[in-house]
């Protein structure tokens, strides 16, 4: 099974090709957590991944809404950005534990803040660097997540 995977993203166009193939092979329940600093690629990627899931409309950061539902493609899109979320105790007011088990696919931006709000079978996903590229590291943490894991590197290498 596949459980850590590096890739190397040239420019925007691949960080969209990656989300793309995150979206087309996403099951209902797939949940991403998504980390790196400031600037890295979290939107840009879950945009791509809208696009793979078919979502109608523009995917924007949910940084002050914190969650944001996106409906109309083939599975529900729930993006969360927790990097306003202080305390474990507002992921209760913003009706977490609903949102992650609510069915879709959810994508968590921030996710490493709150380890604990995550089902324990995700996909984890980071982008570090700053300039013309990003580096990537997929961990999954479970078979849900490794099957994801895998439909998504054998498209990428595919050149999907
Ligand atoms: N693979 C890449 N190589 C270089 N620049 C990228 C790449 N992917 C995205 N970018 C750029 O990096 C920025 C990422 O912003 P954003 O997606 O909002 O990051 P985050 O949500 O992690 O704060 C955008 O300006 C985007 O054009
Ligand atoms: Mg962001």
């Amino acid at each position: 099974m596949l459980n850590t995977v590096q890739l190397e993203l040239f420019g925007l166009e691949d960080t969209h090709r990656l989300g793309r193939l995150l979206g087309q092979s996403a099951q209902d329940g797939d949940v991403l957590a998504l980390d790196g600093p400031l600037g890295a690629g979290k939107t840009s990627l879950t945009q791509g991944l809208a696009a793979g899931l078919g979502v109608p409309g523009r995917v924007l950061s949910p940084t002050f809404a914190m969650v944001m539902v996106h409906e109309g493609g083939r599975l529900p899109l729930v993006h969360a950005d927790l990097y306003r979320v202080g305390d474990p105790s507002e992921l209760d007011e913003l009706g977490w534990d609903e949102h992650i088990a609510g069915g879709g696919v959810v994508a968590v931006e921030w996710a490493g803040r709150f380890p604990g709000a995550l089902p324990k079978d995700h996909l984890a996903l980071r982008l570090d660097g700053l300039g013309d590229s990003r580096d990537v590291v997929l961990e999954s943490t479970g078979p849900r997540g490794a099957r994801w894991a895998t439909a998504v590197v054998n498209g990428w290498r595919a050149g999907e």
